[in-house]
């Protein structure tokens, strides 16, 4: 019996339910193993952060930057964003219209807030990063996964559109993709801008991986082609491309109005990235060399993964055409990607199940953002355990 005053017997009211059932990523399958496993599981560079972001990241706090500041972020680290945008991917917004956020994860938070209402529908192109679906419903709207193409991964168009309906509001894409590695083509982005235009949509571009391009093509930004500035919101960030993921600093940036409710969704909740960060940030956008010598280090990675990969037989390896990730279909060891996970751990290597994401059944998604000795043991137990 309840007696007013007292809590319930549990000793803690209800929970709300938007808890209810809401996943987690793959955070299971993230758990740091046995010093003795090698972890190919963890989306994180195996690099540290430039000397240079050190060295600025320590003088901000030396300098006293440690009050409240512009929510949007530092006029010069807004600035430095709008320009490296222009230099680096042709795209074209102010420094007005960008907003610096604790890592990109809170930039895609305010851009679902921005384009949903709950119960609107966005289309998600299946597989994608676990963490978009749990976000979504967060914030109550609802996640409609369109499959991709199953021999490249690449967008399938007229599926996308055949999925929009009367509550869609947003498309999001992640172009280069975390799982599957896919570069979406110029011409993909296009139809993709095509569908929103003509149904007024947002597109959410998450371009986390837009320096790890391993095509012969560039990184294409949805608000670079025509129709696509005045609906796209660009989400970034530094974790990947510089290795600062524990600093926690991404961007949001897009159209005017846009941005100003993004401005207001920083001011009632994280205010903004702590303020002796900010020129640190600002120092990395021109850190080039580090970003060059983590590629080449990343594509030298990538071959090895691959080159030892397809030696095995029942791996099937689509080659992966940017971010640090591959994507293997296991069905043909006859095993479903939870046993083959299951025995990789058993074995000492730890990868991830992609059954726990829609879309992603009988395939594992491998990192080999990890360190070369990482990579060639790994790779030296697999082969064990399946072939030997
Ligand atoms: C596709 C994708 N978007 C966003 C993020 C989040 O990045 P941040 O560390 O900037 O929050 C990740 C990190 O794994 C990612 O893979």
């Amino acid at each position: 019996m309840f007696i007013s005053g007292q809590p319930p017997a549990s000793g803690m009211p209800e929970i709300s339910s938007r808890y209810d059932g809401l996943g987690v990523g793959f955070a299971p399958y993230l758990q740091p193993p046995g010093p003795e496993v090698v972890r190919w599981t963890v989306g994180e560079p195996g690099f540290d952060a430039p000397t240079e972001v050190i060295e600025a990241t320590i003088k901000g706090l030396e300098d006293g930057n440690t009050k409240y500041t512009r929510g949007a972020g530092s006029m010069e680290l807004c600035q430095a964003v709008s320009d490296y945008l222009a230099r680096h991917h042709g795209i074209d917004v102010g420094m007005d219209d960008v907003v610096i956020t604790p890592g990109a994860k809170q930039a895609l938070l305010y851009s679902f807030m921005i384009a949903t209402m709950p119960g609107d529908e966005a289309i998600l192109l299946a597989p994608s990063w676990a963490s978009y679906e749990p976000m979504l419903s967060l914030i109550g709207a609802v996640p409609v996964n369109v499959p991709v193409r199953k021999d490249n991964f690449h967008p399938d168009i007229d599926a996308i559109a055949a999925a929009v309906t009367e509550r869609t509001r947003m498309i999001l894409i992640n172009s280069p993709c975390n799982p599957t590695g896919a570069v979406f083509t110029p011409d993909e982005m296009q139809a993709i801008v095509d569908i929103a235009i003509e149904h007024d949509l947002w597109i959410v571009s998450d371009e986390i991986y837009a320096r790890l391009v391993w095509t012969d093509y560039p990184h294409t930004s949805p608000s670079t082609l025509s129709g696509g500035k005045e609906r796209t919101l660009i989400v970034n960030g530094w974790s990947k491309s510089w290795a600062m993921t524990g600093m926690r600093l991404g961007f949001l940036a897009g159209p005017p109005d846009a941005m100003r409710a993004a401005v207001k969704t920083q001011a009632n909740s994280a205010s903004h990235v702590p303020t002796f960060m900010m020129h640190a940030a600002a120092v990395a956008l021109d850190c080039d060399d580090s970003v060059e010598e983590f590629n080449r280090e990343y594509l030298k990675r990538r071959d090895i993964m691959i080159g030892g990969l397809e030696e095995m037989s029942g791996l099937r390896v689509i080659e992966p055409e940017g971010a640090f990730y591959v994507f293997v279909d296991v069905t043909g060891t006859g095993m479903s990607d939870i046993e083959f996970a299951d025995g990789a751990l058993e074995a000492g290597v730890q990868l991830i199940p992609t059954s726990l994401i829609t879309g992603g059944e009988g395939f594992v998604r491998i990192s080999y953002a990890t360190d070369e000795e990482a990579i060639h043991e790994g790779l030296r137990r697999l082969r064990a355990w399946l072939v030997d």
